[in-house]
């Protein structure tokens, strides 16, 4: 049991690229319906512009959540801004595709909690950690919940590196056999991971040495009752007013 190492916590429910069983995920209107239902956490998605400036968008690519195409990387920040997220949905029409600032003014407002996911396209990790840490540091307030978390293992050394205070998550699928030496390497104090694909041992191994452990995507209020009673902390769905009015948490 690892006695020094504290989970970081965000809540029992969260709301995943906002309230995107809803409304356009990753969009300020899903974040601001998240809040609506009840919602205090929120998960985003994260990439840089080619002038450098943070977006929430979950691909590399534009074509499947706006009426762009190509790599968001490839475009600058003013073309962005013309972009429409709404996928088609039609009461959303002209969604603009948010800026990370314009998420964070929403979130603060709110006083929402924040799991933020760094998707960087490859090759810009250390680029796209630099201007999200730039952003936090003028303008997220120390005393809301802020945790960084990614798939790609180099944007959390770079994270480490750049704002070690803010706590990281090493984000995977299934729980890879080196899960502790990972942990270590970044100083990590959450596994965020597959709810379908964590069972209740590994919980209780990963919660032994004093780690938060969090779920993504569960839309299933039963798999959520059997994770939490498991002892997983919260889990990431599209649908928060559908847990937190059957949880109860
Ligand atoms: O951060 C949890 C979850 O969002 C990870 O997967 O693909 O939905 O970003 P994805
Ligand atoms: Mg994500």
């Amino acid at each position: 049991m690892n006695t020094k190492r504290q989970p970081a916590l965000l809540d029992t429910v969260i709301a995943h690229r906002g309230a995107s069983g809803h409304a356009p995920e990753n969009t300020l209107a899903a974040l601001a319906l998240a809040f609506d239902h009840g919602a205090k956490c929120v998960e985003i998605d994260v990439s840089i512009s080619a002038d450098n400036v943070p977006f929430v968008h979950h691909d590399d690519t534009l074509d499947r959540c706006t009426d762009g195409s190509g790599l968001l990387c490839d475009h600058r920040a003013a073309e962005l801004d013309k972009l429409d997220a709404s996928k088609g949905m039609q009461n959303y029409q002209g969604e603009p595709l948010p800026r990370l600032s314009a998420v964070f003014d929403l979130l603060i407002k709110h006083e929402l909690g924040l799991n933020l996911e760094i998707k960087p396209r490859q090759g810009l990790e250390a680029a796209t950690v630099d201007a999200i840490c730039a952003l936090i540091e003028t303008s997220w307030p120390s005393h809301l919940p802020l945790v960084f978390s990614s798939f790609n293992r180099s944007s959390l050394g770079f994270a480490l590196e750049r704002l070690p205070d803010i706590p990281r998550a090493l984000l995977v699928e299934g729980l890879p056999d080196n899960w502790p030496e990972l942990i270590e390497l970044y100083a990590c104090r959450n596994i965020h991971c597959e709810g379908s694909r964590l069972s209740a041992s590994q919980t209780a191994s990963l919660r032994a040495e004093g780690l938060g452990v969090y779920c993504y995507t569960v839309n299933d209020v039963v798999m959520a009752q059997q994770l939490l009673e498991s002892g997983v902390l919260g889990v990431f769905t599209d649908f928060p007013e559908r847990l937190l009015t059957a949880l109860n948490p």
